[in-house]
């Protein structure tokens, strides 16, 4: 079998790299120089841009967030919809004028939307300033590829293989209190209408010891809640041969001590287990919240998705998790107008909506992605009218979750406190559930867990009292 894991010599190689790199920019400015990383999409690609960015700082860049002072820039991409992709482009072409400013600025794009050949040439068509074009699975490389460009090279590797582990690579953690933490890479499932299996590999899971040994860092640090990453972590440990699954490194991460919680995405329904739900039911540091996206009500569009579950088979997963779990909150997302949708089958989907009661949806219009089994169904609804099932949607969840939240007045809630509010002296936090929570207090009490009296309800975030 092909190993997934990265070399010691490869890393050691890319280590040499960073050294020889910092060199060039030591000679070439006075301050060391600064580097702009922007992340679109998901948790996963935030993940790895606080590797990116730990292999940024090795070299010897600073980070910045202010665009205009950047020697470096670099733009971690997502390909999941059209309208992800257009961004980048727009916000690429307007990087130009920077360019033309300050003539050895380096242009750096990689991401899910750069494993595509079609966009990474029309990146060499278009947008000729661009230094570095890399795709999803050499992102271990980064230090070769700037030092590449540095010596006056233009970079485009898009590496088409199955997907790699690279272990001990730096990372620069964006929080102080909240930290993603991947367990697995790539997908395996192939849903019709989603492009991340082509842009991200197949399926591989960490060690279960090198997630334990990060697990142990990250709560020595002081973090507060780990959210274990993956497409679909129910099936982590399918191609390990110590016979760990998703249940039992959940049990490990559990036996841990220390003041924390566990969050996780995504939870794929069709390998969701009883065994699953019975190990958060009976840990001390899970959260009682699933994310368990369900996509559609429907079992013929379910069907044509290929996601591998019906209606039935989720409602009875659901109902058995909330029999076991009282306090459990459900979060899911959902796709409207997926080809050849009728507004009938659309109306499953808000009768499970209304069935389920979630705590909040994650809600989108089918986008066609390029070289998908999606991209060539039929797809006779106009746009206009699945603005408008889409709106009826977000109404019905908007009922939903204003039920949701009124049935918390009164009640008490523990809650990790996240930013300042919107008002004045006001701070955000947020429940176990994923509920936000508003009310009054100090902003040294940012990063630790507070208990809040929910004193009144908004549609989808609730006020409260500090205790
Ligand atoms: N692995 C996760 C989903 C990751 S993508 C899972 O299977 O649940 C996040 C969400 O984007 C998906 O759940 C889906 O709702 C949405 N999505 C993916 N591809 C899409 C497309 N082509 N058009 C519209 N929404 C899409
Ligand atoms: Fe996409 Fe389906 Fe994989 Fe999720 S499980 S990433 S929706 S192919
Ligand atoms: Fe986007 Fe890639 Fe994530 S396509 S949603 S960044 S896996």
């Amino acid at each position: 079998m092909r190993s997934v894991f990265v070399d010691n010599v490869q890393l050691e190689k890319q280590k040499e790299f960073a050294a020889f790199a910092g060199e060039i920019l030591a000679a070439r400015y006075a301050q060391p120089p600064k580097a702009y990383v922007h992340t679109y999409g998901c948790q996963g690609n935030v993940a790895d841009s606080e590797k990116i960015e730990g292999m940024l700082l090795q070299i010897g860049y600073e980070l910045t967030e202010d665009l205009s002072e950047a020697d470096l820039v670099l733009y971690n991409t997502c390909a999941i919809r059209e309208h992800a992709e257009h961004r980048v482009f727009g916000n690429v072409g307007a990087l130009k004028h920077y360019k033309a400013r300050k003539k050895d600025m380096i242009i750096a794009l990689c991401g899910c939307m750069m494993q595509q050949s079609q966009v990474a040439e029309k990146i060499k068509k278009s947008y000729p300033f661009v230094n570095l074009v890399f795709g999803t699975h050499v992102v271990h490389r980064l230090p070769e590829f700037i030092y590449r460009v540095l010596c006056g090279n233009k970079v485009v590797c898009i590496d088409e293989n199955e997907g790699v582990i690279a272990e001990g690579l730096p990372i620069h953690r964006d929080g102080s209190f909240k930290a993603w933490l991947p367990i697995m890479y790539g997908c395996n499932n192939f849903c019709s209408y989603c492009i991340v299996p082509y842009v991200r590999g197949r399926e591989r899971s960490r060690r279960q010891s090198d997630i334990l040994a990060e697990a142990r860092q990250i709560i020595a640090a002081g973090y507060k809640e780990i959210t274990l990453l993956g497409q679909n972590v129910n099936s982590y440990g399918n191609d390990l041969e110590d016979g760990s699954n998703f249940a039992s490194l959940l049990r490990a991460l559990d036996a841990m001590e220390g003041d924390f919680k566990i969050r996780f995405m995504t939870s794929h329904p069709k390998d969701c287990t009883k065994e699953l739900i019975d190990t958060i039911a009976a840990s001390r540091h899970i959260s009682h919240h699933l994310h368990l996206p369900f996509q559609s009500g429907n079992d013929d569009i379910l069907k044509a998705m290929n996601r591998k579950y019906t209606r039935e088979k989720y409602l009875e997963l659901v109902n058995y998790a909330k029999s076991k779990i009282s306090d459990l909150s459900l979060t899911s997302d959902v796709i409207v107008g997926f080809p050849g949708e009728t507004y009938e089958q659309f109306s499953d989907t808000l009768s499970l909506i209304r069935e389920v009661k979630f705590t909040s949806l994650f809600t989108f219009i089918f986008s066609p992605r390029h070289g998908t089994p999606a991209e060539k169904m039929d797809d006779p609804v106009p746009a206009e009218e699945k603005g408008k099932w889409f709106r009826e949607l977000l109404d019905v969840q908007a009922e939903v979750a204003a039920g949701r939240t009124a049935a918390m007045k009164g009640k008490v809630y523990r809650a990790l406190v996240e930013e300042p509010g919107k008002e004045a002296g006001h701070l955000c936090g947020r429940t176990d559930a994923n509920v936000i929570i508003d009310f009054e207090g100090d902003e040294s009490l940012i990063g630790q867990y507070v208990n809040v009296k929910v004193t009144d309800s908004l549609t989808w975030i609730v006020k409260g009292e500090l205790l």
